[in-house]
């Protein structure tokens, strides 16, 4: 595990993007796991300037990202992650919008509990994922792995807690007006299918999350984050002392 612990947000979004963008160009096919979210919307910002100033080319990119809502009222289409990916980075780069992935992609039969196998497959024949970025909830959530997550989940369609729809409520009029439900690659997923995390925790308030993922000898369903405990290939990113 390798911490990286900035003494910025600003110099924290810098390491993140410098690193994005140096995997690019060194690999301009690159599978690239994306998230959303507040966390990523200035990482996002920086390595779209640096795209349009050094003229990089994503036309070969391949992207899958974690999660969507699912059921988003018509008023709110402009809180989905499709919409967040075009507005903070698609659209500011060449990116062929046939390699970028959503877990919604399959959506005619969305309900809860319903898996995506096809999802999973789809990242295994791109041949996994080379560089996950993941945020993290306050309550240990990544992607919307919420606690309870089984070990073994694959991409499929989860029930948001409350904590998270409180969260997420600074997005939306209020807290109803969240989407209940969404669809995530899995625990297993993200812990199979990748062969590089970077995770990115801004804020004192993930401070114990963190610290849970920091202790643990073993998965704990109650802080999902716990899988990444002995991931081979774990950079940190904090904006704090940890
Ligand atoms: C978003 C995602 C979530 C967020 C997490 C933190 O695609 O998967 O796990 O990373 O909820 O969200 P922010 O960055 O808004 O604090």
């Amino acid at each position: 595990m390798n911490k990286k612990i900035l003494d910025s947000k600003g110099s924290a979004v810098n390491y993140v993007s410098d690193l994005l963008i140096d995997a690019i160009k060194n690999n301009p096919s690159i599978v690239l796991g994306l998230a959303t979210g507040s966390t990523f919307e200035d990482v996002y910002a920086e390595m779209a300037r640096q795209i349009k100033n050094d003229k990089i080319d994503l036309s070969n990119v391949i992207t899958f990202n974690l999660d969507e809502y699912v059921d988003l009222d018509k008023k709110h289409q402009n809180q989905s992650y499709v919409y967040y990916m075009n507005e903070h980075f698609f659209k500011w780069t060449n990116i062929n919008r046939t390699n970028t992935h959503f877990p919604t992609d399959y959506e005619d039969d969305v309900a809860l509990g319903k898996e995506f196998p096809e999802y999973d497959e789809k990242i295994s024949i791109a041949g996994k994922i080379d560089i996950q970025i993941l945020g993290i909830g306050r309550n240990g959530h990544i992607g919307f792995n919420e606690p309870g997550s089984s070990l073994n989940s694959i991409t499929r369609c989860v029930k948001l807690t409350p904590s998270t729809i409180q969260a997420n409520s600074r997005f939306f009029d209020s807290a109803n007006d969240v989407p209940k439900l969404s669809v995530t690659m899995g625990i297993s997923t993200i812990a199979k299918l990748t062969n590089k995390i970077i995770l990115v925790v801004f804020g004192e308030e993930k401070r114990e999350a963190l610290q849970k993922l920091l202790d643990a000898k073993s998965y704990d369903a109650n802080w999902p984050c716990t899988i990444l405990y002995d991931y081979p290939d774990l950079t940190i990113v904090t904006d704090f002392k940890i």
